[in-house]
């Protein structure tokens, strides 16, 4: 295949960031994507209807003339989210999910919330009105190995929600074990999950390959090639529960190359094209629109988007880096090869 058209995607998990970060980065998602779910974890924390209306319209001030990019919104749930806070959300219009960290689990989680008991009400709440649950899925336990987190996160937390909330709608953000898949095959109605380019494409071998790389360094971390055998299995098998999520996550080039480098992978610069080098190879590239343009949109109750992209193979290079405000941020697979090019579609 040379050539593939597939309708406009949703990435269903992003950060943009804030003030000149942002201006540097949303235009890469707003050329590939109608739609993203856009995470609340800047500094402080997007906490508030309020706060969620504001970044909105600097989002929107950000894109490109002429673009129709819409970014979704969504709260970032603490210890005291009230009921009336999600319940607003939900009548916004505009808040699509509440996104819970545990705190200290990644970056800008330290405001997250430190006992799952803590956020009952909220759930309550968004399980009444439909407000979608968002979850990154891993213990911050010191004691529990950081390959581990996300499997013990599932024991001891997730099946519990899921049981105890059985109305409540919940994405298991960016899954990265065959645990996590597993779950996700077997639970209730109204459970599903986010997968990103990364974890389709490498498994943790990457972030030592012949020294320490951490531009391979995100949250929660590269796991094993069988984890990654799962998750390619999930994203293409005809399965409604699995959609794309890139968590593209941009850092400034120093925050990365430094003794404690930040947790995040820049891939919003190819993110179609990184799925689809993924889906080829597993012989699949059939399924990249219900994985990319479908299932998401289905599962948020949104319409699927009308218009189309179209993919080439052309093999060309991310560049070493993008400017990224002051500084730059390299993105993931700068200088190596990539096999297809997102083009737009001729207009007859
Ligand atoms: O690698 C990550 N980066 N994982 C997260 O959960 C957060 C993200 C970020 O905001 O940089
Ligand atoms: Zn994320």
């Amino acid at each position: 295949m040379t050539s593939l058209r597939i309708l406009r995607p949703d990435d269903w998990h992003l950060h943009v960031r804030d003030g000149a970060q942002l201006a540097s980065v949303v235009p890469f998602t707003a050329r590939q994507f109608a739609r993203a779910i856009i995470m609340p974890n800047l500094k402080p924390p997007v906490t508030t209807v309020a706060m969620a209306a504001a970044y909105r319209d600097r989002i929107l001030a950000a894109l490109p003339a002429g673009s129709r990019f819409e970014p979704l919104m969504t709260l970032y749930l603490t210890d005291t989210t009230a009921p009336q806070e999600i319940r607003a959300a939900q009548a916004s219009g505009f808040i699509f999910g509440a996104k819970l960290y545990p705190a200290g689990a990644t970056t800008h989680s330290d405001a997250g919330v430190t006992a799952i008991e803590k956020i009952y009400p909220a759930l309550e709440a968004m399980a009444e009105c439909g407000l979608v649950f968002q979850v990154h899925g891993e213990v911050t336990d010191g004691e529990v190995d950081v390959f581990d987190r996300e499997r013990v996160f599932i024991d001891r937390i997730l099946t519990k929600v899921v049981e105890r909330f059985k109305s409540l709608r919940i994405v298991f953000e960016h899954v990265t074990t065959r645990e996590a898949v597993q779950f996700v095959q077997g639970a209730r109605r109204g459970v599903a999950a986010t997968i990103t380019p990364q974890h389709l494409l490498l498994n943790r071998n990457a972030i030592f390959q012949g020294g320490i790389r951490p531009h391979n360094y995100c949250l929660p971390v590269l796991k094993r090639e069988h984890d990654r055998q799962a998750l390619i299995e999930a994203a293409t098998a005809e399965d409604a529960r699995f959609f794309l999520g890139t968590d593209s996550a941009p850092h400034a080039r120093h925050s990365k190359e430094t003794c404690c480098g930040s947790a995040g992978i820049f891939s919003a610069h190819a993110a179609i094209e990184l799925y689809a080098e993924a889906f080829e190879r597993a012989g699949r590239l059939d399924r990249l629109q219900a994985f990319a343009s479908e299932r998401g949109a289905d599962f948020y109750g949104l319409p699927r988007n009308s218009d189309h992209i179209v993919l080439e193979r052309a093999a060309w290079s991310p560049p070493a880096a993008y400017p990224f405000d002051k500084d730059e941020l390299v993105p993931f697979r700068a200088g190596e090869q990539l096999a297809w090019r997102m083009i737009e579609e001729r207009r007859a």
